[in-house]
């Protein structure tokens, strides 16, 4: 049988991303309760970190201990990757010694190629196109505080990136409206082959007009891993995309904030906003554990209830 892999949000079917959030809150609610629950006891998680990272990392190491099983750190600085061993044979070699795999890494191209002579299923934990995890626990987040997703409205404020991209993916899945506005030339690409109508997907340039009377507002860094080169232009084309309180006025009253972090305070988001009342960023990082608690439990033993 062929080994499923998690690499874009839409490699699952809305059934398969409901499982999943129904099993994300079963296991959040054990993990409160103080209960011990083992079923991954002897399975192993090979990390491959080709960028940073702070929530990704601690939240796969600490999921996989939590349910028994154990993680492996290799980093560009510490694996052979960093002196060049092609990406298929480092493939090769993790997944015949361990039970599973998560790579972050630039082009996606790369984690397909990872992928593609893989025996042990790979989850895509960030590239330069998609971050699926994160969608994974945004939308368990907005679920937790407002219930249903389906037929809200999802402003986007700020760059088409790894993170915007998942969204549109989520909403066509989910059936919800992903609302965007970049400056110009940062439009969003087809990264996917998928065609989005307007139910689903609409792209603007004004930042007033995606928030109006929006359910979430939600931006990230101008400048992500990767296209630093970028760096001083896109700060710059960028600067009219912050999220502040007079934009969030435009949302619903009951908007909720999300940025899936690290933030910068005074470039993409006003610290009034991402400290404020409206915001659940501390809940969205905490629910990255317990949504990848989720998905290693689902590709490693499929569905348990
Ligand atoms: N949101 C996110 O993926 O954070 P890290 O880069 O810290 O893992
Ligand atoms: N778009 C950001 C997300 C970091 C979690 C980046 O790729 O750097």
């Amino acid at each position: 049988m062929a080994v499923k892999h998690f690499l874009q949000f839409s490699d699952f079917t809305l059934a398969e991303h409901e499982y999943l959030l129904r099993r994300t809150a079963e296991l959040k609610r054990r993990w409160k309760a103080g209960e011990i629950y083992q079923p991954l006891a002897g399975k192993v998680l090979t990390m491959i970190f080709e960028k940073n990272s702070t929530r990704t990392r601690v939240a796969f190491e600490a999921g996989m201990a939590q349910l028994g099983g154990h993680a492996v750190f290799l980093s560009n600085n510490d694996s052979q990757l960093g002196r060049g061993e092609p990406i298929e044979d480092v493939s090769r070699v993790v997944s015949r010694m361990t039970d599973i795999v998560m790579v972050r890494t630039f082009e996606h191209r790369i984690v397909e190629r990872f992928a593609s002579v893989s025996k042990a299923p790979v989850i895509n934990a960030l590239t330069n196109e998609f971050h699926p995890c994160q969608i994974m626990a945004d939308i368990f987040t907005f679920i937790e505080h407002r219930g249903d997703i389906k037929g809200k409205t999802v402003a986007w404020i700020g760059d088409a990136n790894n993170i915007s991209y998942t969204w549109r993916q989520a909403a066509k899945l989910f059936d919800f409206q992903l609302r965007a506005a970049t400056p110009k030339g940062y439009e969003f690409k087809d990264v996917d082959g998928v065609k989005y109508d307007e139910r689903h997907f609409v792209q603007l340039h004004d930042p007033i007009a995606a928030v109006k009377d929006a359910d979430i507002v939600t931006t990230d860094v101008c400048v992500s891993m990767g296209f630093e080169r970028e760096s001083l232009q896109r700060k710059m084309d960028f600067e009219p995309y912050e999220v502040t309180t007079d934009l969030m006025s435009h949302a619903k009253p009951d908007a909720l904030f999300m940025h899936c972090l690290p933030a910068h305070r005074g470039e993409e988001v006003a610290a009034e906003v991402i400290d404020g009342p409206q915001s659940v960023v501390w809940d969205e990082a905490e629910n990255r554990m317990h949504t990848q608690k989720a998905l290693l439990e689902y590709l490693l033993l499929g569905q348990v209830d």
